[in-house]
């Protein structure tokens, strides 16, 4: 019987490699070896086979990829490193300026790069453990994602497992993690849409809202329906990179199974022409990006070397070792039909422009901004006037001009901004000198709707599941006015609405719950001061500690705060200076919300002083280094100049060591770096 089943097993698991075979020549090389017709029957004698073995079946079979039963919701999980996001370039100046800042930072100019294409997509982590894929996890804010993985397994260009010799050969460890963009083919996001379109359902704006709408399916077997596809672009090891060459972890990659997207090139540096060189890729495929099955927006350049990448780190949320090279926004020309006006979370009143229905680069534009009254003069735009649409990745689509030709005639009808607040009825203001007209009604319900859609999303506190159709209700029903309301919901006040269930209520108590846990900089974040953003509000918890000493602060104080102005400072005076907005604060508390952090007195010790840090320290990373100096207040940058005051030299330092002999500047160890930073 034993040895019945390990036969058995013996050939379920060659029929598996069989499929998986046929799978990655159709799916990831794209050259088929048999028919669909012969690749169904393998596969109907693999489920076949499975459903009568049920203990035989096992994740990383193919036949998984179908999909199963719904689920509740996801979990979230923290990455193994922050999964960044890219800085822009626009134009061959700015390209080549971000060339010579890498040669500035590294001190050599002898940098070969890695050219790709940018794929419009949502970016996906895969972690394989022992050569199989464990998780699947969606971008998130970053540091913590979504665990997709049951949806990542429906993916047919993602190997579910891949074998030890196999990994082996690649040199890619069993243990490892893959990084990539998960995107819906143009064919797949068309057919899609006229679906949806026919069954009266909502069409996607774009392929990545459709993408990132699958994948975060609670039935798998709608993202298994919908073919999405996955390429790979970086691969790291305890969330580090693994290999010296950027191009040699794409061809592992690729050697190992996944689909590497093949329009990409090593670029040699050759003295200075190595750039004209990414430049004319990069302007080859903008020629070129319609032929492409998938939408992309430019041209991502990435040093290739991995050593070099580590000494050029990172700032704030990009590294300086990549850069993305966004194409120009593409352009539509559609009937401008009417002008209506959006009330904003400060009061601002926003002129939309509601357009005939136009396809920019393969999604259709409905509406477009028109920012505000100048905006509008300057265009001179009016009503049943034809227009330019233009249309970025990310940016919401712009009106750029007026048509004006014979087949385009003029519409007639003038825009005046209305009087009083669409949403209110108050009267609208617009204060000398200012651009905006607002809505002052503290009240406005549109204001009050705006405010806790910001207080909710994801970069402030990621409260899931609140967005607009639920925050419409809870406004509307006055379940929700204001954001310390959001705390003293309860089951029966969700059960009351509009396609509520049991299970949809819980998951968004969790998530509110869970909202409690996050750091004091996004409670201040999501107060929604005027000017007070993300970084200023990470900036005065560092520097206040507590909501209580900031609540308290003077505008002198407050100037002491990095990078707060008197602008910023009057705005955070002026919002505590309000009862109701104090009262606020008090029933945040009572809530239980984080109005306490850590005070990091950003120390001076090292005020004014500039280090450089060279080769391999012994008992710090770089980044770590790095924190130590700036921590003490000193500054570290990636160039020696007569300016630098101490370079750090650690083992096998080169050119910047020569540099700083030749400067006469202050050479120090890893010890004495201790002593000054301490
Ligand atoms: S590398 C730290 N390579 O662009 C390196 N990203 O704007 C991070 N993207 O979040 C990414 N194609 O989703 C890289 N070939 C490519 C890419 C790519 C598309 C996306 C990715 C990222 C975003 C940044």
């Amino acid at each position: 019987m034993a040895a019945a089943s390990k036969d058995l097993e013996k050939k379920i698991e060659t029929l598996r490699e069989k499929i998986r075979h046929h799978e990655h020549l159709y799916y990831v090389l794209d050259r088929p070896e048999i028919s669909d017709f012969d690749f169904d029957r393998l596969m109907q004698e693999l489920q076949r086979l499975e459903s009568e073995h049920p203990s035989l079946t096992t994740p990383d079979s193919p036949s998984q990829r179908v999909g199963g039963k719904p689920r509740e919701g996801f979990v979230k999980v923290p990455h193994s490193s922050a999964m960044l996001s890219l800085d822009n370039t626009y134009n061959e100046e700015e390209l080549r300026a971000w060339e010579r800042r890498v040669h500035e930072l590294s001190g050599r100019s002898d940098v070969d790069y890695v050219c790709e294409l940018k794929l419009d997509g949502m970016s996906l982590a895969l972690v394989y453990e022992d050569g199989k894929l464990v998780r699947g996890i969606t971008r998130g804010d970053g540091s913590v994602g979504e665990d997709v993985t049951l949806n990542v397994r429906t993916v047919h260009s993602v190997p579910l497992s891949i074998p030890k010799d196999k990994l082996k050969k690649a040199g890619i460890p069993a243990d490892f993690e893959v990084r990539g963009e998960l995107l819906m083919p143009l064919a797949a996001f068309k057919k899609m849409n006229e679906d949806r379109e026919a069954r009266g359902l909502s069409v996607f704006a774009n392929p990545r809202n459709a993408t990132a709408g699958t994948v975060r399916q609670l039935e798998s077997k709608v993202t298994a329906e919908r073919r999405l596809d996955y390429f790979s672009y970086l691969l790291l090891r305890d969330g580090r990179t693994y290999f010296d060459r950027h191009s040699e972890a794409l061809d592992a990659l690729a050697a190992a199974g996944f689909k590497v997207n093949p329009n990409r090139k090593l670029i040699q540096s050759k003295d200075d022409r190595t750039i004209d060189e990414v430049w004319a890729f990069i302007q080859q495929w903008e020629g070129k990006r319609d032929s492409l099955p998938y939408e992309i927006d430019g041209i991502v350049v990435k040093v290739d070397r991995t050593a070099l990448q580590d000494e050029l780190g990172f700032t704030g949320k990009a590294p300086r070792w990549a850069i993305a090279y966004k194409y120009a926004a593409r352009a539509g020309i559609t009937k401008l039909e009417d002008i209506r006006v959006q009330v904003g979370r400060t009061g601002k009143l926003t002129p939309v422009a509601m357009l005939a229905p136009v396809l920019i680069g393969g999604t259709t534009v409905r509406n477009a901004t028109l920012h505000n009254m100048d905006e509008i003069e300057r265009l001179g735009v009016k009503i049943g006037d034809w227009v330019q649409v233009e249309r970025g990745g990310d940016v919401i689509p712009k009106v750029a001009k007026v048509i004006e030709d014979k087949e385009h005639p003029r519409g007639h009808e003038e825009f005046k901004m209305p009087e009083k607040c669409p949403e209110c009825s108050t009267k609208v203001v617009r204060t000398e000198g200012e651009v905006d007209y607002r809505c002052v009604n503290a009240n406005c319900p549109a204001k009050l709707r705006e405010t806790i859609l910001h207080f909710a999303s994801r970069g402030v506190m990621n409260i899931d599941g609140m967005g607009d159709a639920l925050v419409n209700q809870l406004t509307e029903r006055g379940l929700v006015k204001d954001v310390a309301d959001i705390y003293r919901l309860t089951k029966e006040d969700l059960l009351s609405l509009e396609r509520m269930g049991d299970k949809s209520a819980q998951n968004i108590l969790d998530e509110i719950e869970n909202s409690k846990k996050l750091p004091l900089e996004r409670v201040i974040y999501g107060l929604g001061m005027r000017f007070v953003g993300e970084r200023t509000a990470q900036f005065l918890a560092e520097h206040f500690g507590s909501m209580e000493e900031l609540e308290g602060a003077g505008v002198e104080e407050l100037e002491d705060v990095n990078e707060v102005g008197p602008r910023i400072a009057e705005s955070i005076v002026e919002f505590f200076s309000i009862a109701a907005n104090r009262k606020l604060v008090e029933r945040l508390r009572e809530a239980k919300l984080r109005l306490t952090g850590e005070k990091k007195q950003r120390r001076t010790k090292l005020a004014g002083k500039t280090f450089v840090l060279t080769g391999t320290l012994a008992k710090y990373t770089r980044d770590e280094a790095k924190k130590m100096i700036e921590d003490a207040g000193g500054k570290v940058t990636g160039s020696v100049s007569k300016k630098t005051d101490y370079v750090v030299a650690g083992e096998d330092a080169g050119s910047k060591l020569d540099k700083a002999k030749d400067l006469g500047v202050n050479v120090i160890d890893e010890k004495e770096m201790e002593k000054l930073a301490r």
